[in-house]
């Protein structure tokens, strides 16, 4: 894959969140954060830059994206669809639900959609499990979602 360069507005973010921040070691979940905040996703160019910035090896900065699933190496869409697969939301329809969202999204877990509408994720329990089976999108929650609401609730969402 081809490596990707960072615009200088997004090398002039990450400056100013460094700056801000700090080069402090553990300041780097901070620094992540406020960096996939603003410029939308942590692809390798940009753990790069951050691991040059902060003076560390870029296995470092790797090995925390790798480990915090918050944070994300591929654009996210501009809706973030979360479906419960927690025993309480799974056994009461909750595997059929992720069925049918990503069939109504066209994509998979993990994925984004082309125009970058949806992405979708599954959450393992978000402590509404006497509601089951929920699903999210970005803060909005659903809670015993039927079949049939699936793809009215993603309406709602453009
Ligand atoms: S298992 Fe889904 S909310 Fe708890």
């Amino acid at each position: 894959m081809a490596t990707e360069c960072l615009c200088a507005e997004e090398f002039g973010k990450i400056d100013a969140i460094v700056c801000r921040i700090g080069t402090d070691p553990d300041s780097l979940i901070e620094i992540l954060h406020a960096v996939q905040e603003e410029v939308g996703y942590l692809p390798q160019h940009v753990q790069e830059y951050v691991a040059e910035k902060m003076d560390l090896p870029v296995g470092t900065v790797e090995g925390v994206i790798t480990f915090y699933s918050f944070f994300t190496t591929v654009p996210r869409g501009r809706h973030t669809i979360r479906v419960c697969q927690g025993t309480a939301c799974y056994v009461r329809g909750g595997k059929r639900v992720l069925e049918l969202v990503s069939k109504s999204a066209g994509i998979g877990v993990g994925e984004t959609t082309d125009d970058r509408r949806f992405s979708l994720e599954i959450v393992r329990c978000i402590g509404a499990c006497g509601l089951a089976p929920v699903m999210t999108v970005d803060g909005d929650v659903f809670d015993r979602v039927k079949s049939t609401r699936v793809a009215d609730i993603l309406d709602h969402y453009k």
